[in-house]
């Protein structure tokens, strides 16, 4: 009921609604309307009430609201359904149970906090409350599964894009998996799956964004950066899971219903702080320094060797001199 209180307040943003139209509109009693204005008050929704004229919403809050987010994700193919917690281990852990559960494509994760977030090859992920965005998406693409990596390139693709449409910054892509702005990381993407030998049963995509942090551990103070810290302004948490989930949807379904990835591609080599570099790749155990040289239509990274020779590599973790982290 909150939700459609929400949605209806939404329509007439800056506008009264009476409690009278609000109940009748939504066949309940004038008190369960009035009980529901006032939990959204304490979420933080500047409503105004006056007697005789009713309601009117003034201001939302950047809370990563469930409610909120299913009203805005409403005609998208993913978000129809939302978990959202204050805290939590990881968004990916509980995505996998999601999924093991039968949850559906487009299914999404998302926390205020996590206390147990997981980066690339066992590293920990530090998503503190309030000011990052902890998200997970469960899908279920109808692909091989050696071609789940480009899943993490359309994410990449995405992440960038919408960080860029909504802050203005210059977005750079560390290949396959980072978000690097000035040289720093602001986002990461952990991919998971479970597969069969020719079929995919669940891809669970999480990203890591850096939103509003103020301060980053000394460890990691000048490889990680945050929105806020670029900008110096706060971004809407809520503005930037609507534009990822926009952004993602249009390139996956472009690349799952046509086969192609080229728009990706595109995103992927226009951003790439990599192309033209010299970079160490750990990929499994072995150490490579190569040449980067281009993203081919599979968004397999095109590498040249120190002897000449030259290979595509599907994944692998990638270090650039001065970028994020160093040869
Ligand atoms: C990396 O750069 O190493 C990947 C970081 C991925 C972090 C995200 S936050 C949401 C999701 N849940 C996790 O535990 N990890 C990913």
């Amino acid at each position: 009921m909150k939700k459609e209180v929400l949605e209806v307040l939404k329509k007439n943003k800056n506008n009264f609604i009476s409690g009278e139209q609000l109940s009748n509109r939504l066949g309940v009693t004038r008190t369960s309307i009035w009980k529901q204005i006032n939990i959204l008050k304490e979420e933080g929704y500047k409503i105004e009430s006056i007697s005789r004229k009713g309601y009117k919403l003034i201001e939302e809050p950047d809370i990563l609201s469930r409610d909120d987010l299913l009203i805005e994700l409403q005609n998208n193919k993913l978000g129809n359904d939302i978990y959202y917690f204050k805290t939590i281990d990881s968004t990916n852990n509980y995505g996998k149970k999601l999924a093991l559960d039968g949850a559906l494509e487009g299914t999404i994760v998302l926390s205020d906090e996590q206390t147990g977030g997981r980066g690339r090859l066992g590293r920990a992920w530090v998503s503190p409350p309030g000011t990052s965005i902890s998200m997970s998406i469960i899908l279920r693409p109808t692909i091989y599964p050696n071609e789940a990596a480009k899943i993490t390139e359309i994410t990449a693709a995405a992440v960038a894009n919408a960080i860029s449409r909504v802050t203005k910054l210059k977005t750079g892509i560390k290949w396959p998996n980072d978000i690097i702005i000035n040289s720093k990381k602001v986002c990461g993407i952990l991919t998971e799956m479970s597969a069969e030998i020719n079929s995919i049963n669940y891809v669970i995509v999480g990203m890591g964004i850096n939103v509003n942090i103020n301060e980053f551990p000394d460890e990691i103070n000048n490889v990680a950066t945050s929105l806020k810290k670029e900008l110096n302004m706060e971004i809407s948490r809520k503005e930037l899971v609507i534009n990822i989930v926009n952004e993602f949807e249009k390139l996956y379904y472009d690349f799952i219903n046509t086969g192609d990835l080229s728009k990706t591609v595109e995103i992927c080599k226009e951003k790439s702080v990599i192309l033209g570099k010299m970079i160490k790749i750990i990929n499994r155990n072995e150490i490579i320094i190569a040449k980067a040289i281009d993203i081919d239509e599979n968004g397999e990274l095109i590498i040249k060797k120190d002897d000449g020779e030259i290979i595509n590599i599907i994944s692998g973790e990638i270090s650039v001199r001065g970028i994020n982290s160093y040869i």
